[in-house]
């Protein structure tokens, strides 16, 4: 039995774990007000808010219902539009209206739900983030412009809205109905030992978040048993031991980034992740689904590797510790033996003198995979040469891949033009882009050796002139 709340009422449901939550809300609910529009995470159309308590506060999330399996519902608080509509239109909803906002309105549930996601955001919500919590969220009609109007009204009505206490005001000023009040103790009561589904391998399928799992394999995971462990809480922590991060393996993008750990080791870490995914996805992506789908142009794969990670595998008698580099053996093929999962991630952070940048190109900001993707991590000598350096890259060969050969090189070497120049001539010969809808191969290349060139003017550049790195 999967026991959640819905809106206002009570959920118990014996429907496989791995159905999705959008077919439980529309068709065993009959909630239409979600709606369906490309099944795959793209449109953002079957936005819902998704509440759960985290480090003893309720907080909410938005996260698409077409790819979250029912099972990770399991002692949450599932908000569609239907559950924030009032007698009269919410002050987001009018702000929509006011504005023009929508047009043939299929869009426009979704906005609703990550504008009130918004919202419900603790601490001070500014236009920036306003306009970023509908990353996740297509509209063929309007052209934008209207629902940015929209979310600016809001975000001036929100500037009373306290740190502390923001639910309480929410409701006081119709932005939710008051039901919302009452949550807390009926989460409290719903709380479920999450603990006890993991770690045992016992299903014939290990789901995440779902976003790249129902996306690829949507009826194998609606039939499969399954081992949720999205919310295995052994598999959630962040933390500095022996000089080394440990992340847990279901850690999704969106607490990567938040971790204060991360952030202060990595000061532009807020820019990298904005480039991946949207909103809702990253609320649902969790780190061990990202490497061990094994995409070739897996962004935090590529991030991981730069950083020379390595990673805790078990099989529930026995862990081994493998570096994320010899992870890799061909397309879609990974060191992972039978019922090992990923259990951590483990890496020595950077730090003043280990500097790290990420870079990604696709052909839009958001909602976007890359046609390219680069890190490096960089230890400079005082005399500018490089002590150490570890180089990644994505969408350049069948698997992300580190560059051993260019990094080999470049050891010792003070990253200068003519040494430069003979890095991208190794590195070119270490990978084998195709040519696909994200690129030709030898437009991936020159991508490649521009994202290369980047990562040594940011990281070099206070040691090594810019001039001198392209030029001399
Ligand atoms: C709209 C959209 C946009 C996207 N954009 C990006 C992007 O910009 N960049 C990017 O890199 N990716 C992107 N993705 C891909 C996807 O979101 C990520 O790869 C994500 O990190 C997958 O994590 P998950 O938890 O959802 O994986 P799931 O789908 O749950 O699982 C993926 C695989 O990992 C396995 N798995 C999960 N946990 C474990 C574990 N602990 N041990 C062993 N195996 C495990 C599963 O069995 C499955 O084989 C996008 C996906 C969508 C739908
Ligand atoms: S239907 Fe498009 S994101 Fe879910
Ligand atoms: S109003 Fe028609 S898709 Fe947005």
């Amino acid at each position: 039995m999967i026991r959640f709340l819905l809106n206002e009422q009570s959920i118990e449901s014996a429907l496989p774990s791995g159905s999705t939550v959008l077919d439980f809300i529309r068709t065993h609910q009959r909630l239409p007000g979600t709606k369906i529009g490309c099944r795959e995470g793209d449109c953002g159309a079957c936005t819902i808010l998704v509440g759960e308590w985290v480090n003893e506060e309720l907080r909410y999330q938005t996260m698409t219902s077409c790819l979250m399996p029912l099972g990770n519902a399991a002692g949450k608080h599932i908000v569609t539009v239907e559950g924030l509509n009032m007698r009269s239109l919410s002050p987001v909803q009018q702000a929509m209206v006011d504005q023009n906002g929508t047009q043939c309105g299929f869009c426009t549930p979704g906005f609703i739900m990550s504008l009130t996601g918004f919202l419900l955001e603790p601490g001070s919500g500014d236009h920036e983030k306003a306009i970023a919590s509908i990353d996740g969220n297509i509209c063929r009609c309007t052209g934008y412009k209207s629902i940015e109007r929209a979310a600016a009204l809001i975000v001036e009505m929100a500037r009373a809205r306290p740190a502390k206490g923001h639910l309480d005001w929410l409701v006081q000023h119709q932005f939710i109905p008051e039901y919302f009040l009452k949550i807390p103790a009926r989460l409290t009561l719903l709380e479920k030992d999450l603990n006890s589904q993991m770690p045992l391998v016992r299903g014939e399928m290990m789901i995440g978040g779902g976003t790249d799992l129902v996306v690829q394999k949507h009826l194998a995971v609606k039939n499969a048993s399954l081992d949720h462990v999205y919310d295995t809480s052994s598999l959630q922590e962040i933390a500095l031991e022996n000089g080394r991060v440990r992340i847990g393996a279901s850690v999704t993008v969106t607490r990567f980034a938040g971790s204060p750990v991360l952030q202060d080791h990595f000061p532009d870490l807020a820019r990298y992740i904005k480039l991946i995914s949207s909103t809702p996805i990253r609320n649902m992506a969790t780190l061990a689904g990202n490497l061990v789908n094994a995409s070739p142009i897996g962004d935090m794969t590529v991030f991981l590797l730069a950083l020379d990670a390595s990673i805790l595998m078990n099989d529930g008698k026995q862990k081994r510790e493998i570096k994320l580099r010899d992870f890799y053996l061909a397309y879609k093929k990974m060191d992972k033996r039978q019922g090992e999962w990923v259990e951590a991630i483990l890496f020595e952070p950077p730090g003043e003198n280990r500097r790290f940048h990420f870079e990604k190109v696709s052909k839009r900001t958001h909602l976007d995979i890359a046609s390219v993707n680069s890190a490096c991590l960089v230890q400079l000598a005082d005399d500018g040469s490089i002590r150490e350096i570890h180089l990644s890259a994505g969408g350049v060969a069948p698997y992300p891949k580190y560059l051993a050969q260019t990094a080999a090189f470049l050891s010792g070497k003070k990253p200068a033009g003519p040494v430069l120049e003979e890095a991208i001539r190794i590195m070119n010969s270490e990978v084998a882009p195709i040519s696909d809808a994200r690129g030709t191969k030898e437009y991936k290349r020159l991508l490649l050796r521009q994202l290369f060139l980047a990562h040594m003017i940011k990281l070099a550049a206070a040691e090594t002139s810019v001039h001198e790195i392209l030029f001399a």
